[in-house]
Protein backbone atom coordinates (compact mmCIF):
# COMPACT_ATOMS: atom_id res chain seq x y z
CA UNK A 1 0.00 0.00 0.00
CA UNK A 2 1.32 3.16 -1.11
CA UNK A 3 1.19 6.11 1.41
CA UNK A 4 -1.74 7.75 2.28
CA UNK A 5 -1.68 9.58 5.01
CA UNK A 6 -4.07 12.69 5.56
CA UNK A 7 -3.03 16.40 4.72
CA UNK A 8 -2.67 17.50 8.56
CA UNK A 9 0.03 14.11 8.95
CA UNK A 10 1.29 15.18 5.53
CA UNK A 11 2.46 18.78 6.78
CA UNK A 12 3.64 16.92 9.99
CA UNK A 13 5.68 14.64 8.14
CA UNK A 14 7.39 17.60 6.32
CA UNK A 15 7.50 19.50 9.61
CA UNK A 16 9.53 16.04 11.11
CA UNK A 17 11.65 16.16 8.18
CA UNK A 18 12.98 19.43 8.63
CA UNK A 19 13.39 19.05 12.46
CA UNK A 20 15.78 15.39 12.12
CA UNK A 21 18.08 17.73 9.30
CA UNK A 22 18.29 20.36 11.67
CA UNK A 23 19.01 17.87 14.78
CA UNK A 24 21.11 15.84 12.71
CA UNK A 25 22.91 18.94 11.79
CA UNK A 26 23.63 20.23 14.84
CA UNK A 27 25.18 17.01 16.40
CA UNK A 28 27.16 16.12 13.31
CA UNK A 29 30.53 17.59 14.65
CA UNK A 30 29.72 16.05 18.07
CA UNK A 31 29.15 12.37 16.86
CA UNK A 32 32.16 10.41 18.33
CA UNK A 33 33.18 12.72 20.35
CA UNK A 34 33.67 13.07 24.37
CA UNK A 35 32.65 16.61 24.40
CA UNK A 36 29.53 15.45 23.03
CA UNK A 37 29.03 12.83 26.59
CA UNK A 38 29.66 16.14 28.94
CA UNK A 39 26.93 16.28 30.97
CA UNK A 40 25.35 19.60 31.13
CA UNK A 41 22.63 19.18 33.84
CA UNK A 42 19.88 16.44 35.34
CA UNK A 43 17.20 15.63 32.30
CA UNK A 44 13.32 15.79 33.29
CA UNK A 45 13.23 11.76 33.35
CA UNK A 46 16.07 11.94 35.72
CA UNK A 47 18.76 10.62 33.94
CA UNK A 48 21.99 13.06 32.94
CA UNK A 49 21.35 15.38 30.05
CA UNK A 50 24.89 15.18 27.70
CA UNK A 51 25.71 18.19 25.56
CA UNK A 52 24.86 16.47 22.26
CA UNK A 53 21.22 15.61 24.02
CA UNK A 54 20.72 19.25 24.93
CA UNK A 55 22.18 20.33 21.02
CA UNK A 56 19.48 17.89 19.69
CA UNK A 57 16.62 19.16 22.27
CA UNK A 58 17.37 22.45 20.65
CA UNK A 59 17.55 22.20 17.13
CA UNK A 60 14.08 20.67 17.45
CA UNK A 61 12.57 23.28 19.82
CA UNK A 62 13.68 26.14 17.12
CA UNK A 63 11.92 24.43 14.62
CA UNK A 64 8.90 23.95 16.11
CA UNK A 65 8.45 27.77 17.44
CA UNK A 66 10.08 28.74 13.47
CA UNK A 67 6.76 26.17 12.62
CA UNK A 68 4.25 28.87 13.98
CA UNK A 69 2.13 26.01 15.23
CA UNK A 70 1.63 25.94 19.00
CA UNK A 71 2.71 22.42 20.92
CA UNK A 72 2.99 21.00 24.14
CA UNK A 73 5.88 19.27 24.50
CA UNK A 74 7.24 16.52 26.53
CA UNK A 75 10.54 16.01 26.12
CA UNK A 76 13.58 13.74 27.37
CA UNK A 77 15.45 16.36 28.53
CA UNK A 78 13.58 19.99 29.38
CA UNK A 79 10.51 17.98 30.71
CA UNK A 80 7.49 19.75 29.62
CA UNK A 81 7.65 23.26 27.52
CA UNK A 82 4.57 25.15 25.64
CA UNK A 83 5.53 26.87 22.53
CA UNK A 84 3.05 29.55 20.67
CA UNK A 85 0.19 31.10 22.60
CA UNK A 86 -2.19 27.91 22.46
CA UNK A 87 -1.15 24.24 21.65
CA UNK A 88 -2.77 22.62 18.96
CA UNK A 89 -0.73 19.79 19.08
CA UNK A 90 0.60 17.30 22.13
CA UNK A 91 3.74 16.19 21.31
CA UNK A 92 6.39 13.73 22.79
CA UNK A 93 9.90 14.01 21.96
CA UNK A 94 13.26 12.16 22.27
CA UNK A 95 15.76 14.45 20.63
CA UNK A 96 17.97 11.77 20.88
CA UNK A 97 17.67 7.85 20.95
CA UNK A 98 20.72 6.17 21.32
CA UNK A 99 22.89 8.97 23.13
CA UNK A 100 25.64 5.80 24.17
CA UNK A 101 26.11 5.34 20.13
CA UNK A 102 25.91 9.21 19.31
CA UNK A 103 28.47 9.88 21.28
CA UNK A 104 31.15 6.57 20.78
CA UNK A 105 30.30 6.97 17.27
CA UNK A 106 28.52 3.81 16.84
CA UNK A 107 26.15 4.80 13.91
CA UNK A 108 22.93 3.91 15.40
CA UNK A 109 20.81 6.76 16.93
CA UNK A 110 17.72 8.48 15.91
CA UNK A 111 15.26 11.45 17.33
CA UNK A 112 11.62 10.02 17.79
CA UNK A 113 8.27 11.91 17.63
CA UNK A 114 5.17 11.31 18.65
CA UNK A 115 2.26 14.64 18.04
CA UNK A 116 -1.17 14.07 18.72
CA UNK A 117 -4.36 16.18 18.65
CA UNK A 118 -8.33 14.28 19.18
CA UNK A 119 -8.20 11.87 16.86
CA UNK A 120 -4.93 12.29 14.83
CA UNK A 121 -2.11 10.77 16.07
CA UNK A 122 1.17 10.67 13.97
CA UNK A 123 4.86 8.64 15.00
CA UNK A 124 7.75 9.59 12.89
CA UNK A 125 11.36 7.96 13.62
CA UNK A 126 14.34 8.64 11.93
CA UNK A 127 17.34 6.88 11.79
CA UNK A 128 20.03 9.94 12.28
CA UNK A 129 23.11 8.31 10.64
CA UNK A 130 21.78 6.88 7.70
CA UNK A 131 18.87 9.27 7.38
CA UNK A 132 16.31 6.60 7.16
CA UNK A 133 12.75 7.75 7.88
CA UNK A 134 9.64 5.64 9.76
CA UNK A 135 6.38 6.66 10.28
CA UNK A 136 3.00 5.92 10.50
CA UNK A 137 -0.69 7.57 11.22
CA UNK A 138 -3.06 5.78 13.26
CA UNK A 139 -5.51 4.39 11.28
CA UNK A 140 -3.89 4.51 8.07
CA UNK A 141 -0.66 2.66 7.85
CA UNK A 142 3.09 2.66 8.89
CA UNK A 143 5.55 3.97 6.15
CA UNK A 144 9.44 4.43 5.40
CA UNK A 145 10.68 6.92 2.79
CA UNK A 146 10.42 7.49 -0.21
CA UNK A 147 6.69 6.47 1.20
CA UNK A 148 6.56 2.47 0.86
CA UNK A 149 4.80 0.39 2.77
CA UNK A 150 6.26 -1.31 6.46
CA UNK A 151 4.85 -4.39 7.05
CA UNK A 152 5.95 -6.92 10.12
CA UNK A 153 7.55 -9.84 9.46
CA UNK A 154 5.65 -13.43 8.43
CA UNK A 155 8.29 -15.45 10.77
CA UNK A 156 6.31 -18.14 12.89
CA UNK A 157 8.22 -20.12 14.06
CA UNK A 158 10.73 -19.23 17.22
CA UNK A 159 13.48 -20.84 16.38
CA UNK A 160 13.48 -18.73 13.21
CA UNK A 161 12.73 -15.37 15.06
CA UNK A 162 15.94 -12.40 14.99
CA UNK A 163 14.72 -10.14 17.89
CA UNK A 164 16.43 -7.32 19.64
CA UNK A 165 16.48 -8.02 23.49
CA UNK A 166 18.00 -6.22 26.39
CA UNK A 167 19.40 -9.07 28.19
CA UNK A 168 20.80 -7.44 31.60
CA UNK A 169 19.69 -7.14 34.96
CA UNK A 170 17.63 -7.05 37.12
CA UNK A 171 15.64 -9.80 34.54
CA UNK A 172 18.61 -11.43 33.20
CA UNK A 173 17.14 -14.81 33.91
CA UNK A 174 13.91 -14.10 32.53
CA UNK A 175 15.32 -13.51 29.35
CA UNK A 176 17.17 -17.55 29.20
CA UNK A 177 14.24 -19.36 28.21
CA UNK A 178 13.75 -16.96 24.71
CA UNK A 179 17.74 -17.32 24.38
CA UNK A 180 17.10 -20.92 24.39
CA UNK A 181 14.85 -20.73 21.97
CA UNK A 182 15.41 -17.61 19.11
CA UNK A 183 17.70 -17.88 16.26
CA UNK A 184 19.78 -14.59 17.01
CA UNK A 185 19.67 -11.98 19.61
CA UNK A 186 21.28 -8.52 19.72
CA UNK A 187 21.01 -5.39 21.75
CA UNK A 188 21.45 -2.45 19.43
CA UNK A 189 21.35 0.92 21.96
CA UNK A 190 18.15 3.08 20.38
CA UNK A 191 14.85 1.58 21.71
CA UNK A 192 12.51 3.49 18.70
CA UNK A 193 15.18 2.41 15.79
CA UNK A 194 14.72 -1.10 17.44
CA UNK A 195 11.00 -1.04 17.20
CA UNK A 196 11.06 0.23 13.82
CA UNK A 197 13.27 -2.74 13.16
CA UNK A 198 10.52 -4.82 14.19
CA UNK A 199 7.99 -2.65 12.10
CA UNK A 200 10.15 -3.07 8.82
CA UNK A 201 10.38 -7.32 9.21
CA UNK A 202 13.82 -6.68 9.66
CA UNK A 203 13.61 -8.06 13.23
CA UNK A 204 10.61 -10.39 14.41
CA UNK A 205 10.58 -9.19 18.08
CA UNK A 206 12.24 -6.35 20.65
CA UNK A 207 12.20 -7.66 24.06
CA UNK A 208 13.21 -4.92 27.19
CA UNK A 209 12.48 -6.19 30.69
CA UNK A 210 14.18 -3.83 32.57
CA UNK A 211 11.14 -1.58 33.24
CA UNK A 212 12.96 1.41 32.32
CA UNK A 213 11.63 2.28 29.22
CA UNK A 214 9.63 6.01 29.31
CA UNK A 215 6.67 7.30 27.38
CA UNK A 216 8.88 9.30 24.96
CA UNK A 217 11.08 6.50 23.74
CA UNK A 218 7.94 4.50 22.81
CA UNK A 219 5.28 6.64 21.69
CA UNK A 220 6.34 7.00 18.05
CA UNK A 221 8.01 3.32 18.12
CA UNK A 222 4.48 2.20 19.76
CA UNK A 223 2.31 3.79 16.69
CA UNK A 224 4.88 2.62 13.94
CA UNK A 225 5.29 -0.90 15.03
CA UNK A 226 0.84 -1.79 15.66
CA UNK A 227 0.13 0.15 11.94
CA UNK A 228 2.39 -1.90 10.48
CA UNK A 229 1.09 -5.08 11.93
CA UNK A 230 2.84 -5.58 15.20
CA UNK A 231 1.59 -5.63 18.69
CA UNK A 232 3.09 -4.46 22.43
CA UNK A 233 2.49 -5.40 25.39
CA UNK A 234 4.14 -4.96 28.80
CA UNK A 235 5.50 -8.23 30.25
CA UNK A 236 2.61 -8.97 31.61
CA UNK A 237 0.65 -8.94 28.50
CA UNK A 238 -1.18 -6.05 29.15
CA UNK A 239 -1.93 -3.58 26.74
CA UNK A 240 0.93 -0.30 27.18
CA UNK A 241 -0.84 2.94 29.00
CA UNK A 242 1.33 5.54 29.07
CA UNK A 243 -0.79 8.65 30.21
CA UNK A 244 2.15 11.62 29.13
CA UNK A 245 3.96 11.58 32.94
CA UNK A 246 7.59 11.10 31.72
CA UNK A 247 8.37 9.45 35.70
CA UNK A 248 6.23 6.47 34.75
CA UNK A 249 8.53 3.23 33.15
CA UNK A 250 7.48 -0.03 31.70
CA UNK A 251 9.08 -3.45 30.27
CA UNK A 252 7.92 -3.57 26.72
CA UNK A 253 7.63 -6.68 24.41
CA UNK A 254 7.07 -6.10 20.81
CA UNK A 255 6.37 -8.19 18.17
CA UNK A 256 4.89 -9.54 14.58
CA UNK A 257 2.29 -11.29 16.76
CA UNK A 258 2.77 -14.59 15.70
CA UNK A 259 4.66 -15.68 18.52
CA UNK A 260 3.60 -13.00 21.05
CA UNK A 261 2.23 -15.21 23.42
CA UNK A 262 5.19 -17.54 23.26
CA UNK A 263 7.07 -14.78 24.11
CA UNK A 264 5.33 -14.24 27.07
CA UNK A 265 5.46 -17.42 28.45
CA UNK A 266 8.73 -17.91 28.17
CA UNK A 267 9.59 -14.78 30.12
CA UNK A 268 6.86 -15.87 32.69
CA UNK A 269 4.28 -13.12 31.81
CA UNK A 270 0.84 -13.75 31.28
CA UNK A 271 -1.12 -14.74 28.37
CA UNK A 272 -2.23 -12.06 25.54
C1 LIG B 1 18.30 4.90 25.51
C2 LIG B 1 18.05 3.97 24.35
C3 LIG B 1 18.50 2.59 24.68
C4 LIG B 1 17.92 2.10 25.97
C5 LIG B 1 18.13 3.08 27.11
C6 LIG B 1 17.62 4.43 26.76
P1 LIG B 1 18.51 7.53 25.32
O1 LIG B 1 17.71 6.14 25.18
O2 LIG B 1 16.69 3.93 24.01
O3 LIG B 1 18.09 1.72 23.69
O4 LIG B 1 18.58 0.92 26.31
O5 LIG B 1 17.42 2.62 28.24
O6 LIG B 1 17.93 5.31 27.83
O7 LIG B 1 18.74 7.72 26.78
O8 LIG B 1 19.76 7.38 24.54
O9 LIG B 1 17.51 8.46 24.74
CA1 LIG C 1 17.36 10.58 24.66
Amino acid sequence: MSERLSSRCSDLKRLCDTIAKAVASAIREMVGTAEGGLIVTMGADGTPTKSIDRAAEDAVLAQLRASGLGFKVLSEEIGEVLIGEKPDYFLHLDPLDGTFNAIKGIPFYSVSIYISKDDCHFGYVCDLASGSKYYAEAGRGAWFDPGLCLCVSKTSDLKDFSISAYTLRPHTARMVGIGDKVRRIRTLGSTSLEMVLVASGKLDAFVDLRGMLRVVDVAAGKLILEEAGGIITDAEARELHLDGNMWQRTDLIGSNRLRHNDLLQLIGGGSH
